[in-house]
């Protein structure tokens, strides 16, 4: 009889305790200890990104609380989930406004070993189910964190992509759209993702009356990231600025270096036009420059050239400041451009090489005009007060779209057929202090 009521005892014990556990036990969990001692990031071609994580370790403390109205137990217990495998593929997207995505596409794991320690009242008890509890735990962790792992992606990963810009303003009058223009695609060496790098006016959305080339990228691996300029960007940005209006440049005297023989007037231009000195004697004279069509420039393994065509309008100045035209001319040139990158920054220098002047209208007679002659002095304004200019502005560099807290190093510039190409080393400097 003893034997019997020890055995119903333990029976009821036992169907108590699972539906104890099962429908009435509250738990609060604690991590204690948790630690990623390899994770790997690598390519899975066509597919997008492996992320590994292998012999993870976590310990969790936790309380657990039975709340009946006939039974009333609390206690705690310890967890240890030790050899914690995960494996998952990231697939990365686009969507339709050329923001990237992401989605799990596959994901595996599996635990080792779940120890579980119980203490508390009742603790021997609950202690006697031991194996039973972790092989559950174990099962049960791990359905479940590929399915949390699922839903973060989508809750904060998905997101914060969201959240990632893909258009930027370059100044106050030129913007750049670097939207995706396909999913990013994974070979076995690279993540490959097509940026759309069009410039644009932000005052006017104009159609561009070109395409982009296409770029062959060489097969070059030894850097850990490579970013193609295409010429597509550069024309697209100087169009953006020729239709806003701002590829115009005024010339006046105080702008000529003092250390230059020559001064902006009527008197020195009355040497190839003796007429100014009758019509507008002894007047400081400007110079407006402006481009009648968007440079356009090309990009070789060469380098960059480029043939702009620049409309120099010509005043005098009355004392009262109203302009009186004098002549328009036309200057071809071809110019060649380098560029490097410096502290994160593309950095650019032009070079002029030979120009050509045109007369295209006068207003003071055409029939004593002495352009040729009047080439050495346009020489002179551009060598010595436009190109300084314009190499100031891109000596300062436009900024690379680089995430902050990242070096370059080992940079590499190249030439190819319609693109620049950079090449960089790339770390991860954590701030300092804090
Ligand atoms: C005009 O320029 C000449 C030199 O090119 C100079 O001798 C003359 O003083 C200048 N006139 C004025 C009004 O600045
Ligand atoms: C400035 O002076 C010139 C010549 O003296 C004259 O023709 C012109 O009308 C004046 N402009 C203004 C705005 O007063
Ligand atoms: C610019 O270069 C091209 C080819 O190199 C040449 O045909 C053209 O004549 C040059 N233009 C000037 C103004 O020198």
């Amino acid at each position: 009889l003893f034997y019997f009521i020890l055995f119903y005892f333990i029976l009821f014990y036992f169907i108590l305790f699972y539906f104890i556990l099962f429908y009435f036990l509250y738990v609060r969990l604690n991590l204690r200890n948790f630690q990623l001692p390899h994770s790997q990031i690598s390519l899975v071609p066509n597919e997008g990104l492996q992320v590994s994580i292998s012999n993870a370790f976590a310990e969790l403390d936790g309380n657990w609380r039975v709340k009946l109205r006939f039974l009333r137990q609390r206690g705690s217990f310890n967890l240890k989930l030790s050899h914690v495998y995960i494996k998952t593929i990231l697939k990365l997207g686009r969507d339709a406004s050329g923001k990237p995505t992401v989605d799990i596409s596959a994901c595996s794991t599996s635990i080792s070993n779940v120890r579980v320690r119980f203490s508390g009242k009742l603790s021997w008890l609950y202690n006697l189910f031991r194996r039973t509890i972790e092989s559950k735990l174990k099962k049960n962790l791990e359905g479940k964190v590929c399915g949390s792992l699922s839903s973060s992606v989508r809750r904060f990963l998905q997101p914060y992509l969201q959240t990632v810009p893909v258009t930027a303003k370059i100044d106050t009058t030129v913007g750049i759209d670097y939207s995706l223009t396909a999913p990013p695609v994974a070979t076995a060496q690279f993540l490959n993702a097509d940026l759309k790098g069009e410039c644009f006016s932000l005052a006017q959305h104009t159609a561009i009356p070109f395409t982009p080339p296409a770029l062959a990228f060489p097969p070059d691996h030894s850097r850990m990231v490579y970013f193609g300029v295409s010429s597509y960007f550069f024309n697209t940005a100087s169009f953006a600025y020729h239709t806003a209006g701002a590829l115009v440049f005024e010339i006046t005297d105080s702008m000529i270096p003092k250390d230059i023989e020559f001064r902006l007037n009527t008197s020195t231009f009355a040497a190839f036009l003796p007429q100014l000195d009758e019509m507008y004697p002894n007047m400081p004279m400007k110079f407006r420059l402006s481009t009648p069509s968007a440079p356009f420039l090309s990009i070789g393994p060469d380098g960059v050239s480029l043939q702009p065509v620049v409309d120099i309008q010509a005043y005098a100045i009355y004392p009262n400041g109203s302009l009186a035209p004098l002549f328009l001319l036309s200057l071809t040139g071809n110019v060649s451009a380098t560029a490097d990158v410096r502290s994160g920054r593309m950095v650019g220098s032009l070079a002029l090489g030979r120009m050509k002047l045109t007369l295209k209208h006068s207003d003071v007679g055409t029939g004593t005009f002495k352009v040729k002659m009047m080439q050495s002095i346009m020489n002179i304004v551009a060598s010595s007060v436009l190109l300084p200019r314009l190499n100031e502005r891109l000596g300062k560099g436009f900024p690379l779209p680089l995430p902050a807290q990242v070096q370059l190093s080992d940079l590499l510039v190249q030439f190819h057929e319609n693109f620049l190409l950079f090449g960089a080393n790339v770390h991860y400097q954590p701030r300092q202090g804090r």
